[in-house]
């Protein structure tokens, strides 16, 4: 085994950690995950500790094996990652930057001088007299939930009983829903992928489409500067997931992610260098790989978790069916409403790819029997 090839740390062992593997294997770097779960996605399959990432002597010790720490969800509290870096642990991103994934607050007030809806912290429904707005949870929040449409100060009492303080937000009535990833490296190179448009059903994501096809080129590469100064801006390292609201031609800042993201998914085979390579490269400090798109247009559905059990025999059909189609399975239970795997779809006919993407996904989730 050659010595000089680093151990990149990853805290999490999920699906976005499971989908760093092979890029990992490809490139010769050793990846070291603190899971929960022996069973979690990407434990299942590679070197990993099992430990509370809220503990801070299990993450220390963790940390004391990897010659770099990332993090592949939000959850790891912001007193862990800065006793590590005051140990003398690499962590990129660092709490400095991760602090504006973690706390949806603290991102309104650094952007303030972005396009981002205006927002105010709550702690008293009277403050708030113009009526619907959108409330959200500060931390913690996925999936949609922790996010409100409310529509009266009772139903904003209503929330704030359950949350307490929280972030309330102008009610963007948006066109649609892009994501811009983007990648930076500690020497300050930066790259971003085509904007993608994200189509969410009951606040999850279900499917996406790049490059964004209601986007002009021109709103496109405003979009692109826009990730790529916020990145600037808030120094990060690694990969961002730089979620944007489009109406007519303005650009509104929803949120941040300093992780591979869904919206990203579809690089796997979608760019010459997917979204899982590139953290890598960032996180190490490599020069970052091209994120040119390997074909016209690339589609990306979700696979939910219903009541089909097995998700195997269904390969026959689909595969037979649809030869270019790629199947990402993250061997997760299959939780109602969990996302528990994808399908990737490429190619230059916007209606073909979204079709046969969507008869996948029907059929995976047994509203299409066998
Ligand atoms: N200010 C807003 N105006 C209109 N719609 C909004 C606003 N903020 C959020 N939404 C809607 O709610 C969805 C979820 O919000 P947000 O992305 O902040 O939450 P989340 O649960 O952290 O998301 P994720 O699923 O990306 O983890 C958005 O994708 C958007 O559809
Ligand atoms: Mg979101």
């Amino acid at each position: 085994m050659s010595k000089n090839f680093p151990t990149v740390g990853v805290i999490g062992a999920g699906q976005l950690a499971r989908m760093t593997i092979a890029p990992a294997t490809a490139l010769g770097i050793n990846l070291l995950l603190l899971a929960n779960d022996a069973s979690d996605s990407a434990a299942q399959i590679t070197h990993h500790i099992v430990g509370d990432y809220r503990d801070l002597e299990t993450v220390r010790a963790f940390a004391s094996k990897c010659d770099v720490v990332t993090f592949e969800h939000e959850l790891i509290p912001l007193s862990i990652i800065k006793a590590l870096e005051a140990d003398g642990v690499v962590v990129r991103p660092s709490s400095a930057s991760f602090l504006y994934s973690q706390d949806k607050a603290a991102m309104r007030e650094r952007l303030k001088s972005f396009p981002s809806p205006q927002s105010w912290v709550v702690t008293d429904a009277a403050q708030i007299s113009t009526y619907p707005v959108i409330a959200k949870a500060i931390s913690g929040g996925y999936d949609g939930r922790g996010v409100w449409k409310v529509n009266s100060e009772a139903e904003l009492s209503a929330v704030m009983r359950e949350t307490g303080k929280i972030l309330v937000e102008e009610l963007i009535d948006f066109d649609y829903e892009i994501a811009v990833m983007v990648a930076r490296s500690p020497h300050g190179q930066a790259t971003s992928w085509a904007p993608t448009q994200t189509i969410q059903r009951d606040g999850i994501c279900t499917m996406t489409i790049s490059p964004a096809p209601l986007l002009s080129e021109e709103l496109s590469q405003k979009a692109q500067k826009l990730a790529l100064d916020v990145a600037q801006e808030i120094g990060v390292i690694g990969v961002m997931a730089v979620e944007i609201f489009v109406k007519g031609e303005e650009l509104f800042i929803n949120e941040l992610a300093m992780r591979p993201h869904n919206s990203g998914h579809w690089t796997i085979e979608g760019s010459l260098t997917s979204q899982f390579e590139q953290h890598l490269r960032a996180v190490l400090d490599l020069p970052l790989g091209s994120p040119s798109m390997t074909a016209p247009m690339a589609v990306m559905g979700n696979i939910l978790g219903g009541d089909k059990t097995d998700m195997y025999r269904p390969y026959l059909h689909l595969m037979a069916r649809t030869p270019t189609l790629k199947f990402h399975y993250y061997m997760k239970e299959a939780r109602s409403g969990r996302k528990i795997g994808h399908v990737n779809l490429l190619g230059n006919n916007l209606v073909e790819l979204t079709q046969e993407v969507q008869h996948a996904l029907d059929y995976l989730s047994g509203e299409i029997d066998e």
